[in-house]
């Protein structure tokens, strides 16, 4: 059996890709994934109108067939309405789309869950970074293990829990290289990530080093060097392929791939 999800991150609705957002819903509802994943940012800065047209083009997607998990980024707080930022950074989120944290997501070999790693309002300069509370990590952690023996674990959060050497921008995520462990140490195969704007996929140090950091890229246009594209990870019993598809102005179209060796079981 062959699990395959399609893996997108910062849209940015009110600042997306037009044409490279329209390829990318014709793409997943000719073929529906298993799963789609929206790692966050799917707004420019948490505005009603922006989160009217995400939720419209989340509705139609699922009305299509394609289910979908999302977590938040933190562009998806109300950044002009400080007040409300600060009194209720998840309330229009809330309203589109339900629970800002702790998502899951089951289906047949599959188990999936989400987490915030987006704050309202920080004790730092750069709210923007990324932050996890230990109760996050273990609440996403006891989720996994819920399912059945085999089943491929995802967790998907906004921030990149660790850093990456020559990405683009940070995350400098409070907790993150402890979440990383932790996830590792529970042998997740895939931690999903945004934020950065560009794809990448890795395995954290930590654990049996079978645990595979993915980052999407943008389909929003505020690229960082890279075209607008999104990830589709298919996954067998022997390996996990990452591929990305990059909108050329014309059509999506491979751009870069990884593979990995599926971790087997203990003794397996
Ligand atoms: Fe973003
Ligand atoms: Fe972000």
């Amino acid at each position: 059996m062959t699990l395959r999800i399609a893996h997108l991150s910062d849209m940015h609705f009110g600042g997306e890709n037009t044409a490279a957002v329209a390829a990318t819903f014709d793409h997943l509802v000719a073929d529906p994934p298993d799963l789609t994943v929206i790692t966050g940012d799917l707004t420019v800065a948490g505005a009603g109108a922006e989160f009217a047209a995400a939720l419209a083009w989340t509705r139609n997607l699922t009305a299509a067939g394609v289910p979908l998990m999302l977590v938040p980024g933190n562009h998806d707080t109300p950044e002009m309405n400080v007040p409300l930022r600060l009194a209720d950074p998840w309330g229009r989120w809330r309203a589109a789309f339900g629970r800002p944290d702790r998502q899951a997501y089951a289906a047949p070999g599959l188990q999936a869950v989400g987490f915030n790693t987006a704050r309202g309002v920080q004790p730092r300069l750069n709210w923007s970074k990324g932050a996890v509370a230990q109760r996050q990590v273990r609440a996403a952690v006891d989720r996994l293990a819920q399912g059945a023996a085999g089943a491929l674990r995802v967790a998907a959060c906004h921030h990149p829990l660790v850093e990456l050497l020559d990405g683009p921008m940070t995350g400098r995520v409070w907790g993150g290289p402890e979440a990383a462990r932790r996830l590792a140490e529970a042998r997740v195969d895939l931690v999903l990530t945004g934020h950065i704007h560009a794809p990448f996929a890795m395995p954290y140090p930590f654990g049996d080093g079978q645990t595979q950091a993915v980052g999407a890229g943008t389909l929003s246009v505020r690229e960082r060097g890279t075209p607008a594209s999104f990830n589709m990870i298919e996954a067998d019993a022997l390996e996990i392929r990452v591929g990305v598809l990059a909108w050329n102005g014309r059509a999506l179209a491979p751009w870069m791939n990884w593979t990995f060796p599926r971790r087997q079981a203990p003794g397996g």
